[in-house]
């Protein structure tokens, strides 16, 4: 009898959490929610120098227990394939990189570095003296392929390879001692690591390639090498092994998918980041399931700093903009998306207006709002995108969707919105830092 109850209070409970917003022990770090920042890379970071507009981004996008990942960052000066991406390989990087990995911490967020190195994604312009890129291979990607001319990399030879290893071991080190509490190791799309393991693109026949064992070598050195030197238990990696994104798929990505699995799950990593071909439930599903322990979201979280927030209240979705999505603007699209005006907040400037203003009628205005506000907190119409995702339309957006920031006719006034002057700035000055 009684071991019934504990179970019907057990479906209770279930039934009305979230699954994204539950707590989650990964290895020594406690996530109170799994809803976790996906790598991005954003192209704000002059000179392969992270910079100080990247503290308000990444800190604007952290919450207690939350873990964020950031956009790839290059382990040496041949591992560049884009302008303006961060690096860490030298001492000047590692300390831009630290009031950003504060920013995060301050707000109690847990941050990884995400290590990459692109090999053959490159052009002579990214590289040292104008090389050409390294890579497992000498064949390039096909010229025309997104609209660039790859040139034909350098195959790197068996004698080099412990150096690109090193790189990654010392790139490793330096995102610790900039204060990052682990590092993702970059294994996924196309790049050097995923090169070396696809079929597609390692055309070697010596010790590191031909078999899977054999392509994922290099993959599995470099994991090694990381992991003596930071400890296993900060180390995560991100696979692709499904894609064949930049000409790099592989003939047969079961048997390379277990194999790496089987492999990392021997040196006890902390954590593996597999990328799903588009995900067709919104990540809930994945966890109860238990087919995923957190869930990483790269759009809807580049354009929602407060996504976790947004899904506990189930609050509309600002939709993101792909067109600025690389641009070296360091606020456009980057920090200015809105974040949602928490209930706390319009109660502090309900209570506000009561106390100190004696507008009487305005005071009616925002009680009305807020009672609509109450109720329904925010209609969501939803639309499909130019991907057939389903997002938040754009008029339920937030600007248009907060009542008290909605037009009313006070008599033969056209207010615009129904708080004074004083409190919007208020809002505006809390909305930032929220
Ligand atoms: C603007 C942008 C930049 C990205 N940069 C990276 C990156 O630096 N490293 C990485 O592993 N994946 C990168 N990705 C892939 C994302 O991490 C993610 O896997 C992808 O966006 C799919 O997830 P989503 O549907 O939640 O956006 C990027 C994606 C976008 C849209």
């Amino acid at each position: 009898m009684e071991g019934k109850e504990e179970v019907a209070e057990k479906s209770d409970q279930m039934a009305t959490t979230i699954p994204l917003l539950t707590p989650y022990k990964m290895g020594n770090f406690q996530l109170s929610h799994r809803v976790v920042l996906a790598p991005l890379t954003r192209n704000r970071s002059y000179g392969n120098l992270p910079q100080p507009h990247a503290i308000l981004y990444y800190s604007q996008r952290a919450s207690e227990g939350g873990l964020l990942i950031t956009e790839a960052t290059g382990v040496s000066d041949t591992a560049q394939g884009y302008p303006e991406t961060p690096g860490i390989w030298t001492k000047e990087q590692v300390e831009a990189w630290k009031p950003i990995v504060q920013g995060v911490h301050e707000k109690g967020g847990i941050f990884f570095c995400q290590i990459w190195h692109v090999g053959r994604v490159s052009t002579y312009d990214f590289q040292p003296n104008g090389q050409a890129p390294i890579s497992c291979t000498d064949k390039g990607c096909t010229p025309g392929l997104y609209g660039v001319d790859w040139p034909s990399p350098r195959r790197l030879s068996v004698d080099e390879i412990p150096h690109v290893i090193n790189d990654f071991r010392l790139a490793a080190r330096n995102a610790i001692e900039a204060g990052f509490d682990g590092v993702e190791i970059h294994g996924a799309n196309g790049y050097l690591i995923d090169q070396f393991m696809k079929d597609q693109s390692n055309d070697r026949t010596d010790e590191y390639g031909g078999s899977v064992e054999k392509r994922c070598r290099f993959a599995l050195e470099v994991v090694k090498a990381v992991a003596e030197e930071v400890g296993v238990h900060r180390v995560g990696m991100r696979l692709s092994p499904f894609a064949d994104y930049m000409e790099t798929g592989d003939s047969n990505p079961e048997a390379l998918s277990l194999f790496m699995a089987e492999s990392l799950n021997k040196y006890g990593i902390l954590y593996l980041h597999v990328i799903e071909p588009r995900m067709k439930d919104d990540g809930n599903k994945a966890i109860d399931e238990n087919r995923a322990d957190l869930v990483a979201f790269g759009r809807l979280f580049l354009a929602n700093p407060d996504l976790p927030k947004r899904f506990a209240v189930n609050a509309p979705l600002n939709k993101y903009n792909r067109d600025t999505f690389y641009i070296p603007d360091p606020v456009v699209g980057y920090t200015d998306y809105p974040f949602l005006i928490s209930y706390s907040s319009l109660i502090l400037y309900f209570t506000l207006i009561k106390s100190h203003l004696h507008l009487k009628r305005l005071i009616f205005l925002v009680e009305y709002s807020f009672k609509k506000f109450d109720s329904s907190i925010f209609p969501q119409k939803m639309e499909r995108n130019e991907e057939g995702e389903e997002v938040a339309e754009k008029s339920s957006q937030m600007a248009t969707t907060i009542p008290l920031l909605s037009p009313f006719k006070m008599g033969t006034f056209q207010l615009s919105h129904r708080v004074s002057d004083l409190l919007e700035k208020q809002i505006k000055l809390s909305w930032m830092k929220l």
